[in-house]
């Protein structure tokens, strides 16, 4: 009898702070500087907020991916707008950063060394879960270490990306392993809204999550450049030149080369609905 008045007497009455673990929270911040950097503060807190976004993310995404798997699409598509929101977060986020200036920072830099968001997994699983693996990525976590091992899974599940394609198929699309015809088929999603409507909310949604992430990627690069210039990271990359090498990331490349093969046609019957009314 669990819910039962017994059971709700034997038990200990819920707080908020005991529901939350609030106090085991706020231990979690150690400054390394000596004296105390006043700035480290928010540099360690808004990392872990970080953190925290992408295991919220990771969970919605991973729950849009078995939504994909048992084709409920406007379920995954309403997940995947809580996704964006997010990113909307991610991105407003950096502007807290930036009001720590270049000297701020120097005053606790060094004591990072070699640590930098470089390594952190969870970046590298939306990465991955996004269908951008690379392997090469692994050797920066220690062998069998817990980030290690949630990227080797990452690596052998289904991409988003798949699971997206899988669900096409049975849909009845043709899809091929081919890039170039897989966006030559799936710009019948656009060109056909009408007859797909779920999938077409659902593909400019994707499209939409991987352009924030872009977003987020250029907003990070051009704080880190106003922060440090062309010194090189503490994760041992170049700095800005590296960063700026991954701003042509794209989760989902077809559906930006769709776009091109996409052409006009009068009998979208989506339009024409839209006009009558
Ligand atoms: C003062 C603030 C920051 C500076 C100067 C900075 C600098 C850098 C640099 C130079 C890199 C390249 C790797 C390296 O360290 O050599 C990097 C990568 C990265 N940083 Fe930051 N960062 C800052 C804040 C943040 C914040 C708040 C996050 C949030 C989690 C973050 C997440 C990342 C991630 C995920 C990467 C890897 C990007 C990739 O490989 O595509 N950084 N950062």
């Amino acid at each position: 009898m669990p819910f039962g008045v017994a059971y709700r007497k034997k038990r200990k009455k819920l707080t908020y702070s005991g529901y939350l673990k609030i106090s085991e929270l706020l231990q979690l911040q150690s400054l390394l500087s000596k004296p105390e950097a006043h700035d480290e503060m928010l540099f360690i807190i808004i990392h872990q907020v970080y953190e925290l976004w992408f295991k919220q993310l990771l969970h919605e995404l991973d729950a849009i991916s078995r939504c994909l798997n048992h084709g409920e699409t406007l379920d995954a598509h309403r997940l995947l707008r809580r996704c964006i929101e997010i990113e909307r977060v991610l991105i407003a986020q950096i502007s807290v950063l930036e009001t720590m200036t270049p000297v701020d920072f120097l005053d606790f830099r060094d004591n990072l060394m070699p640590a930098s968001g470089f390594q952190s997994a969870q970046f590298r699983e939306i990465e991955f879960l996004g269908g951008l693996k690379n392997s090469g990525y692994l050797k920066n976590f220690g062998k069998n270490s817990k980030g290690w091992k949630q990227l080797q899974k990452r690596l052998n599940a289904l991409s988003l990306w798949e699971s997206f394609l899988n669900l096409l198929i049975r849909k009845g699309f043709s899809i091929t392993k081919n890039r170039e015809l897989q966006a030559q088929e799936l710009k019948k999603i656009y060109e056909q809204a009408d007859q797909h409507y779920d999938l077409f909310l659902l593909t400019e949604s994707l499209i939409e999550f991987d352009e924030l992430f872009s977003r987020w990627r250029l907003i990070h690069v051009q704080m880190v450049e106003r922060m440090i210039g062309s010194k090189t990271g503490t994760g041992g990359t170049e700095g800005v030149g590296y960063l700026k090498s991954t701003l042509e990331k794209k989760f989902f490349p077809q559906l930006w080369e769709l776009r091109t093969h996409i052409k006009k046609n009068d009998s979208a019957t989506l339009k024409r609905r839209i006009k009558q009314k």
